[in-house]
């Protein structure tokens, strides 16, 4: 990972500095309505699909939270929760070191729905047997179900799932039924007696088990009672409560940079405490086209936000002079933020807290919530920003998933040209220029980009695509313009879908819009002359050039 990634956005670099907020907050402002909220623990044992199966419970709208298998049941108290979902995970119950469900979860005292591992270790732990397989079944199979399991209700016989094991159960615990299996496997499901307690050896959380989602659903409504009252209205309206009870008459700091979990946290906070709430816009000089106009006229000017800019374009060349490497690059960036940021602080006076837009991924991967680490820790505890700097932290989207952030910003009338907007590196144009950034290339590349942009939108694509861009290569080609030869510079085009920047594909864009993009570029720059477009994949390409 490169090192200074997270420097970048500038949310994140808060997220990573600072002092933790009180895990208590935390967890009342996500707790969106106190007592009357329903939610779902997911026991992460290890898989890799464990946030998966958060995500398609949020889809429900049922407030869920992943965490290790350690927790104790009074640790979870305050969530009150209706079911609970162990996930799967690559090791066997036989192991020594395998991850353990508590037995709160396995007793049968709320409905419990154990995937894959979990439903291995269900039948390990209540008196059934797991047999250890040399080979891992991967891939499709078709199930055939029996119907006497609340759980396929409404689910045709058989039905696509998705396998990725290698041992099975092949006992029974006492007291439980098998309700379905497959070629390689004779229960490929299990419950018992009084419909609490339910296996599946299958990934009903994947898009390869197109009817998983049912499934799940039949789980969290029918099984655990759950109604589906986790909505962006009624986030927004618990999220302005606590915000106001963490907060008081206190000072509220924000750094927006344009994204949408910044944006969104700040709406949200403006909501709750108004003229409390002061944002800062680092204006690095690496952003595109329009792009600090953009936020202003939102912010200043349609939600009547206090916003500072800063206009510190000239402090981060001065930064980046002479700099080549993609990672010095980045590092440049990032310590020019956070002394520039500070001086905004500064000048700012009294700030109590520092609000940010840390959302439920960040979270996780930063917490290891998986079987191995002890306790959910605190994923903000880097020290960085000087100790006066350091601020109790305000993060009311920290257990919401991007879809849901952004279904936030729109219930908080947020406009769609923020909401909706591309990713967009911290370090913005610094990693797009190849060699040493200067002003000039700087100048060149939001020209080619601002074209990029307006012909992907224009075509309708710009909702489709993951990031489109263009890169100023420090290649330069022979060319003719007019009668005469030019000697200009290469700009390369970058367009790719995806689902999440792990992995992308190059976008197939249609050719007329790839000719506009290429005979605008080099009719409008001088300094092109020819364009090219990358149709390389991630991996093994990254999708930023640097
Ligand atoms: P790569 O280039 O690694 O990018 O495939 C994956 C996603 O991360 C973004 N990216 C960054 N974001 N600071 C950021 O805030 C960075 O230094 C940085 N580098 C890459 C990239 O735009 C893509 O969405």
């Amino acid at each position: 990972m490169r090192i200074v990634q997270w420097l970048g956005s500038l949310h994140r670099l808060h997220s990573a500095y600072g002092k933790s907020g009180s895990d208590g907050s935390a967890r009342v402002s996500a707790s969106g309505g106190g007592a009357a909220r329903e939610a779902i623990v997911i026991l992460d044992m290890g898989s890799q699909t464990a946030m998966l199966i958060a995500r398609r419970v949020r889809e429900l709208n049922v407030y869920c939270e992943l965490l290790p298998p350690t927790i104790s049941r009074d640790a979870i108290r305050h969530l009150d929760p209706k079911g609970v979902i162990l996930s799967g995970g690559p090791a066997s119950v036989h192991d020594d070191d395998a991850p353990r469900a508590p037995d709160w979860a396995i007793g049968g005292e709320l409905p419990v729905l154990g995937i894959c591992y979990g439903m291995q270790e269900l039948a390990h732990r209540l008196g059934g047997s797991v047999a250890k397989s040399a080979e891992r079944e991967f891939g499709p199979a078709s199930l055939g179900h029996n119907g006497a399991n609340p759980l396929f209700a409404g689910i045709p016989d058989p039905m696509d799932v998705w396998m990725s094991h290698g041992d099975h159960v092949d006992a029974l615990p006492m007291g439980f039924v098998s309700t379905a299996g497959t070629d390689g496997i004779a229960v490929a499901a299990m419950k018992d007696a009084a419909d609490r307690r339910f296996g599946i050896q299958f990934h009903p959380e994947v898009v390869h088990t197109p009817r998983g989602a049912d499934l799940l659903a039949n789980f969290v409504r029918d099984i655990c009672g759950c109604r589906g009252t986790w909505t962006a209205d009624h986030f927004v309206t618990a999220s302005i409560e606590q915000i106001h009870k963490q907060v008081g008459e206190g000072r509220v700091l924000c750094a927006l940079s344009g994204g949408v979990d910044s944006a969104v946290a700040a709406a949200l906070a403006h909501r709750a405490i108004g003229d409390q709430l002061t944002c800062v816009f680092v204006d690095n000089g690496l952003m595109r086209l329009g792009e600090l106009e953009q936020v202003a006229a939102t912010f200043r000017e349609a939600m009547s936000i206090d916003l500072r800019t800063v206009d510190a374009g000239a402090e981060f060349l001065e930064a980046l002079a002479g700099v080549a490497d993609p990672e010095a690059k980045r590092k440049r960036v990032g310590e020019t933020f956070i002394a520039v940021f500070e001086e905004a602080a500064r000048e700012i006076g009294e700030v109590d807290f520092l609000l940010q837009g840390t959302t439920y991924p960040d979270v996780v991967e930063s917490a290891g919530v998986g079987h191995k680490s002890a306790a959910i820790k605190s994923h903000h505890n880097v020290g960085g920003l000087p100790e006066h700097m350091r601020f109790e932290l305000v993060e009311p989207l920290k257990y919401l998933f991007k879809d849901e952030v952004r279904n936030v910003g729109r219930e908080l009338g947020l406009p769609a040209e923020i909401i909706d907007r591309q990713p967009y590196p911290g370090p913005g144009l610094s990693i797009r220029i190849s060699g040493e950034v200067t002003r000039e290339r700087v100048r060149i590349l939001q020209l080619a980009d601002a074209i990029v942009l307006d012909e992907v939108r224009s075509a309708g694509l710009y909702d489709d695509l993951w990031q489109s861009f263009a890169i100023l290569t420090d290649t330069r080609t022979v060319g003719v313009q007019g009668d005469a030869r030019t000697y200009g510079r290469v700009v390369a085009i970058r367009a790719v879908t995806a689902d999440d920047a792990m992995t992308a594909d190059w976008a197939r864009l249609p050719h007329d819009v790839l000719a506009r993009i290429s005979s605008r570029i080099v009719n409008e720059i001088p300094e092109v002359n020819r364009v090219v477009y990358d149709i390389t994949s991630k991996p093994p390409g990254t999708i930023e050039w640097e």
